[in-house]
């Protein structure tokens, strides 16, 4: 039997496979290139086709994408593999996994949300490791589990080095062409040393 996630996620990348393909590297991350050391271990959790992995990988890291469609992760293969970049992806349900303990350097996290996830990144992260964070905040309507609630991701990780927390209104595009505004929250932190 599929995961409903990976049934959902498969059909989106499929359909809108270029849409995907093409985005640019998340701006959290390239605003804040001088906090990461010139090299290491970035873990991209729901890639989906990386392209924070794949701007990463071509300036010295080594990436690792986990996600649950493997739709998406052909897609980022097949474009990493053209450029001959350092990535490795696994199919994986990401809503509770175990990871290994000060493993990573890096961990990128960009619109996907199971907050039980938190403790595991706490542990995986290197002392002195970076965690790039961003997600929607709640609105009326949707599903409040995987929405954020405002403060609550900056407390979450009120005891690392925070370096950046906005809360932050922004158009959103659309895969079907249209733009609505959405508030998202973004960290940047460092795990303790
Ligand atoms: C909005 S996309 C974000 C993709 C990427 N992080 C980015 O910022 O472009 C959400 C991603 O979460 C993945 N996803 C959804 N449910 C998942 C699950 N249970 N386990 C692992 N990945 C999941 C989807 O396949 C999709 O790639």
């Amino acid at each position: 039997m599929q995961h409903p996630d990976a049934l959902r996620w498969d059909s989106r990348y499929s359909d809108e496979a270029d849409w995907y393909s093409l985005r640019s590297p998340r701006h959290l991350v390239t605003s804040h290139l001088n906090l990461l050391p010139p090299n290491g271990l970035v873990l991209d959790m729901a890639g989906g086709t990386t392209s924070t992995g794949r701007y990463l990988a071509a300036h010295g890291w080594r990436v690792m994408v986990l996600d649950v469609s493997l739709v998406a992760l052909q897609l980022a293969r097949k474009k990493s593999n053209k450029e001959s970049l350092p990535i490795s992806f696994a199919v994986l349900d990401l809503m509770n996994p175990w990871l290994p303990a000060s493993h990573f350097d890096v961990i990128l996290n960009f619109y996907f949300l199971s907050r039980p996830l938190w403790d595991t990144y706490r542990k995986a992260l290197k002392p002195g490791g970076l965690l790039f964070f961003e997600t929607y905040l709640s609105e009326p309507g949707p599903d409040p589990t995987h929405y954020l609630n405002t403060q609550e991701l900056r407390l979450a990780f009120n005891d690392w080095q925070i370096f950046h927390y906005l809360e932050v209104e922004r158009l959103a595009p659309s895969r079907k062409g249209g733009q609505r505004t959405r508030w998202s929250a973004q960290l940047v932190a460092r795990k303790p040393e």
